[in-house]
C-alpha cells in the first residue's frame, strides 16, 4: 500500500522467501506482504538485499525468486490511470487531484497496489460496467451484496457508491484485505462495506443477498455452482473465465432456478449476468 512518503508506485522490489514464518518486517519502503501456497511475497519500493540478508539470518528462511520491475510491467504493461464507467469515475490516489466535484459524476479513490482489481484487467471492467446498468436499472431493490474474492475491493466500492447499502466483500489473501479496508476507507465506505479475510473454497457465506459478484476462477466457481448455498441470491454477476471454460460452466449451472439474462465479453474475457427464478 502507499504510505508516506510514497504517492506512487514505480519501481517493485519482489523477494519471495520460501516460508511464511520470517518474522516481523518494519520498513519505511514496504508496499506490502503477499502469503501464497506457504511462502511470503514482499514487495518494497527500494532494494532491499542487506534486509533481505537479515531476514534469512534470523528466520532461516531461503530467497526463491526475486526480481525488479517497474509498477507498469506488473500491471500487464498497463498505465494505471484515471477512467470512468458512467457515473462513477475511479481515479488512482497519485492522480486524485482529477476528481472533480462534478454532480453528474460519483468518484472513486482507488490504492490498487499491487492487487488485482485496479479497473484494468477486463473481467474488473465487465463487472463494474455490469455493476453500474443493473444499478440504473434495479435502483432500488439492490441493497445487499456479497463480492466474493474483492481484490482491492473496487467492485464493492462502485456498488456502494450506487446505493447498495450491506456489502460483504471476501478475499484469502491477507495483503488483498489490507488493500480493500484501506480503500473503503479512503471514500468513507465503512459503514457499508465489511472485508473479511476468508479462503472461500469449503468455506461458502450466506449467499442471501440482492446480488453475488464472482470474478474468480473455473474451479472455484465450478465448486460454488454445485452447492444449492450458492444459489440463494437475486442476482449474480460472474466472471473470470474465458470461452474454453464456458462449456463445463455452463453445464454445471442448476437451470432449474436461474435465467441467464446477458452473457457479456472484452477482450479474451467472458461474463455472465444470472437472475434467480425462486428468489424473489
Ligand atoms: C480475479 S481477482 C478479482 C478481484 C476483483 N474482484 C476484481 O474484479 O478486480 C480474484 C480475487 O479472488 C481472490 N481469491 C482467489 N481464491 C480465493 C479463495 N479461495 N478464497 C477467497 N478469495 C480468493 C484472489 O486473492 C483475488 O483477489
Amino acid at each position: 500500500m502507499l504510505t508516506p512518503p510514497y504517492t506512487r508506485y514505480d519501481q517493485l522490489y519482489v523477494y519471495n522467501f520460501d516460508k511464511i514464518d520470517i518474522g516481523q518486517v518494519d520498513d519505511p519502503d514496504l508496499i506490502g506482504i503477499w502469503i501464497e501456497d506457504d511462502t511470503a511475497i514482499l514487495f518494497f519500493h527500494k532494494e532491499k538485499q542487506e534486509l533481505v540478508k537479515k531476514i534469512c539470518t534470523r528466520s532461516g528462511a531461503k530467497i526463491i525468486y526475486e526480481a525488479n520491475l517497474n509498477y507498469q510491467d506488473w500491471e500487464a504493461g498497463l498505465d494505471i490511470t484515471t477512467f470512468s464507467v458512467p457515473p462513477l469515475i475511479v481515479a488512482p490516489l497519485w492522480e486524485e487531484d482529477l476528481l472533480t466535484e462534478k454532480e453528474e459524476e460519483i468518484p472513486i479513490r482507488l490504492d490498487p497496489s499491487v492487487i488485482f482489481g485496479s479497473g484494468f484487467h477486463p473481467t474488473t471492467r465487465l463487472c463494474l460496467q455490469t455493476i453500474t446498468d443493473i444499478m440504473g436499472s434495479n435502483p432500488d431493490s439492490i441493497k445487499s451484496m456479497v463480492d466474493l474474492g474483492t481484490g482491492t475491493g473496487l467492485l464493492s466500492l462502485g456498488a456502494a457508491k450506487l446505493g447498495v447499502n450491506q456489502i460483504r466483500s471476501y478475499d484469502n489473501n491477507p495483503f488483498a484485505c489490507s488493500v480493500a479496508r484501506k480503500n473503503v476507507a479512503l471514500n468513507s465506505c465503512e459503514d457499508h462495506i465489511t472485508v473479511l479475510e476468508t479462503d472461500l473454497r469449503g468455506a461458502l457465506p450466506d449467499t442471501h443477498v440482492d446480488l453475488l459478484v464472482a470474478n474468480l476462477y473455473k474451479g472455484l466457481l465450478l465448486d460454488f455452482f454445485g452447492n444449492p448455498d450458492f444459489w440463494n441470491a437475486k442476482y449474480y454477476i460472474i466472471s473470470g473465465f474465458t470461452p474454453s471454460m464456458e462449456e463445463d460452466l455452463l453445464a454445471a449451472l442448476p437451470m432449474d432456478k436461474l435465467k441467464l439474462l446477458e452473457r457479456r465479453k472484452s477482450e479474451t474475457w467472458r461474463l455472465w449476468l444470472l437472475a434467480n427464478s425462486i428468489v424473489k
